[in-house]
């Protein structure tokens, strides 16, 4: 059996397409949700789809080890970040060498680091004239979005494409590949 644990701050419509993609799946099980933010819209998905969460605020996760003991402790085999806003701590990192995965709604290290995230990202695609954007799905290490890329898909820009375009675009391709691809690296899992 291996285990997921899903991380996420926001709306968790990726987190949700991952445990729809494995509910039937009797090798892989999606233990838990985990996010930093009690309003997130994957507090209601989780609670649908019958998924634990467990919700921690920002002293607990940067200045105690709790979340990463209680990850060892679920036995979790690989933490996926789907729309989680905030930088991982390094013992967390530690803990979990090439166990933690995330998904970047551009092509890094285009359009990648600080401030690049959510709509801000296609704004930023639109506004440079690029021809094509697309996801990064990256390894996460100390520098976030410096980890060894996975995977990526491309999608085309517009000159007629406004940043909501190239959002939905990038959306479907989130959907379609994230699930797959973290199968992928669970296959690869020791
Ligand atoms: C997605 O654009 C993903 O690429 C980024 O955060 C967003 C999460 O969207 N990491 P959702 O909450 O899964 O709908």
């Amino acid at each position: 059996m291996k285990r997921i644990a899903l991380f996420a701050s926001g709306s968790g419509s990726n987190a949700e397409k991952i445990a729809t993609y494995f509910a039937d799946n009797a090798d892989i099980d999606v233990s838990l949700i985990v996010s930093n933010n009690h309003k997130a819209g994957v507090i209601e998905r989780a609670r649908r789809l019958h998924i634990p969460v467990l919700l921690f605020d920002r002293k607990t996760f940067y200045e105690t080890d709790k979340i990463t003991q209680l990850l060892i402790n679920q036995e979790i085999d690989l933490i996926v970040l789907a729309g989680f806003m905030w930088l991982m701590p390094s013992d967390l990192v530690r803990s979990f060498p090439n166990k933690i995965v995330n998904i970047h709604p551009a092509l890094l290290p285009k359009f990648g680091g600080k401030g690049m995230y959510g709509h801000f990202v296609h704004e930023a695609v639109v506004a440079a004239g690029e021809t094509e954007s697309g996801i990064t799905i990256h390894y996460v290490n100390e520098r976030y979005d410096e980890g060894q890329v996975i995977y990526q898909a491309s999608c085309p820009v517009l000159p007629t494409d406004t940043p909501d375009d190239v959002a939905r675009n990038v959306q479907v391709l989130e959907h379609t590949h994230y699930p797959r691809v973290i199968a992928e690296v669970l296959a690869g899992l020791s």
